[in-house]
């Protein structure tokens, strides 16, 4: 009798030890997977400027100023550091202009103003076949691409390169002095 009881309460031991073992794995892979796990960034215009055009005459030539300002949310339970970066403006495939963007970090679950002030010379603009029936209409719309290398602090410890792309369109009412834009980005670990 004695002999019988022994095996029997260390197969429930087993078992018990099994389930805790399986509890604890689900539990560490549903807080990786809920808060740990990385979040895309949302990033929102805040403001754009349009400060008109300004003409020189020696040597001619036409150029507007174009500030931006974006608001990065991170949802993330981790800081991200990004280095100096470029934002490239685009008009329709043709390069307008770029901006420098200097290092910093977005605290986690914070929020980051990030702001540029960009030269556009409309020279660059006017080789653009479609630059005559867009300025016609009064809306000049522009594209401006960043990427945001940096690290991403997951944990105390726990670091991971992360890459952002970060996309706007940029849309100056060229009547009105005023513009708009619409940014989206994406997050690579
Ligand atoms: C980042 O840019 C700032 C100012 O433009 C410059 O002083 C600094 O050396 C740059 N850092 C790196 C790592 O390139
Ligand atoms: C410029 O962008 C705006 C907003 O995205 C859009 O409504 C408009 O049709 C675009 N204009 C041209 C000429 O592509
Ligand atoms: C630009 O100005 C016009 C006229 O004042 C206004 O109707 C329009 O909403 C403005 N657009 C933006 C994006 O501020």
């Amino acid at each position: 009798m004695g002999l019988k009881k022994i095996p029997r309460s260390l197969k429930i031991c087993g078992i018990a030890t099994i389930i805790l073992i399986v509890i604890l794995i689900a539990v560490i892979l549903i807080l990786f997977f809920t808060i740990l796990k990385p979040k895309q960034p949302k990033i929102t215009t805040q403001q754009v400027t349009f400060e008109g055009f300004r003409l020189f005459l020696n040597p001619f030539h036409l150029e507007f100023t174009l500030g931006l300002v974006v608001t990065v949310n991170n949802p993330n339970y981790g800081s991200f550091k990004y280095d100096n970066t470029t934002a490239y403006i685009t008009y329709r495939g043709t390069p307008a202009t770029e901006a420098p963007i200097e290092k910093d970090t977005i605290p986690a679950r914070g929020k980051h103003d990030i702001s540029t002030e960009v030269v556009v010379d409309v020279d660059n603009l006017v080789s653009n076949p479609y630059y005559a029936a867009d300025y016609a209409t009064g809306c000049l719309n522009f594209t401006s691409l960043t990427t945001f290398h940096g690290k991403a602090k997951v944990l105390r410890f726990l670091k991971l390169k992360a890459t952002i792309h970060s996309a706007c369109d940029i849309s100056v009412y060229v009547q009105y002095q005023n513009s708009s834009a619409v940014c989206k980005s994406k997050v690579k670990y």
